[in-house]
C-alpha cells in the first residue's frame, strides 16, 4: 500500500498528532534514553515527530536517520526537519524489512505505529536488531485492540454498513510485542500500555482528522461522493456524542491506548 497520497495529510496534522500522543513519545524518550552524540534511527517514520523529539537529545554531534517507505513521507519529513532547524536530522527511504544500513550501525532504532501495517513485521525486527549495536536499544510502539482505539473505528463501522470498506482483521492493529522481540533476537525489557486522549475542538475536527489522516480510511472516504460524506461525518458527530465523547463546550477527546515495548540486543 502505497503512503505517498497520506503524507500532505499527515503534516497538517502534525502539531495536533503531537500534543495528543505526548505521552507515547515521552515513553520512547525514557525507554531509548538517548545520549549526545549517539545515532538513533526511526523505522517507518511517517513524517518524523516522533524523531524530531530524539534529534534534540542527540546534540549536534548525534545523528537522527529518519527513514520510511514513501518517499512522499520522507520529503515531508526532510522539509520539517529544516524548518525546524534541526540540523542533525538525516532522512532516506528506506524499506523497513531491508535497512541498507551495516551491521551494529546504531546506537538504538524506533518503530512506531508501522509494524503492523507491514507484510512481515518479525522481518523488520529482526533488521532493526541487526542494525542496534550491542547494548542497544529497540522501541515499538503499535496499537491495542480497536475497540480501545475508537476514533478510527466509529467512522469505519458506517462504512462497513455502507458496503464501503471492508475492514482488517482486528489483530492487524497489534502484535504480541514480548514474543516479537524475543523471536527477533532481542532481550525484551518491557512491554507497557500507554494510555492517552485524542483531543478536539469540535466533532469537525476530528472527523477531519480521521478523514486526513486516517490511513485506510481516509482513502475510502476521498473516493465517496459529497452527499455521501455529509451523511458519514453527520453519523460521526452523532457516535461520538452517544459514546459520550463529546464536552459541554463541543470539545470531543477520544481515549487511544498505545502498546510500547522496549528490547535490547544482547551484548556480544
Ligand atoms: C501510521 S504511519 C506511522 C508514522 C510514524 N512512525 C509516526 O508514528 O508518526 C506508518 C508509516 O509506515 C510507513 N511504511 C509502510 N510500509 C513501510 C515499509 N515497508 N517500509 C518502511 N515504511 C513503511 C508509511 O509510509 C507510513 O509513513
Amino acid at each position: 500500500m502505497s503512503w505517498d497520497d497520506l503524507a500532505a495529510g499527515w503534516e497538517r496534522w502534525s502539531q495536533l498528532t503531537a500534543e495528543a500522543s505526548a505521552p507515547v513519545d515521552r515513553w520512547f524518550l525514557d525507554a531509548l534514553a538517548p545520549a549526545e552524540g549517539q545515532t538513533i534511527l526511526d523505522v517507518g517514520a511517517g513524517t518524523g515527530e516522533a524523531a524530531f523529539l530524539i534529534a534534540e537529545h542527540v546534540g549536534p554531534g548525534g545523528r537522527v536517520l529518519v527513514t520510511d517507505g514513501s518517499e512522499a513521507m520522507v520529503d515531508t519529513a526532510r522539509l520539517r526537519a529544516r524548518r525546524l532547524g534541526l540540523a542533525n536530522v538525516e532522512t532516506a527511504v528506506m524499506d523497513a524489512e531491508r535497512l541498507t544500513l551495516d551491521d551494529a550501525s546504531v546506537d538504538a532504532a524506533l518503530c512506531r505505529w508501522t509494524l503492523y501495517l507491514l507484510e512481515d513485521p518479525a522481518a523488520a525486527l529482526r533488521e532493526m536488531a541487526r542494525v542496534v549495536r550491542p547494548g542497544g536499544r529497540v522501541a515499538v510502539g503499535v496499537w491495542a485492540q480497536p475497540d480501545e482505539n475508537p476514533l478510527v473505528p466509529l467512522v469505519s463501522l458506517d462504512l462497513v454498513r455502507l458496503g464501503l470498506y471492508d475492514p482488517p482483521p482486528a489483530s492487524s492493529h497489534s502484535l504480541d510485542l514480548e514474543p516479537a522481540l524475543r523471536d527477533a533476537g532481542l532481550t525484551p525489557v518491557r512491554v507497557e500500555e500507554v494510555p492517552f486522549h485524542w483531543r478536539f475542538a469540535s466533532a469537525r475536527e476530528a472527523w477531519e482528522y480521521v478523514a486526513d489522516a486516517g490511513g485506510a480510511v481516509s482513502r475510502v472516504l476521498r473516493g465517496v461522493d459529497d452527499g455521501t460524506r455529509e451523511e458519514l461525518r453527520a453519523g460521526y458527530a452523532e457516535a461520538l456524542a452517544e459514546a459520550g465523547y463529546v464536552a459541554a463546550d463541543g470539545s470531543v477527546a477520544v481515549p487511544a491506548l498505545a502498546v510500547n515495548g522496549l528490547g535490547v540486543r544482547p551484548a556480544a
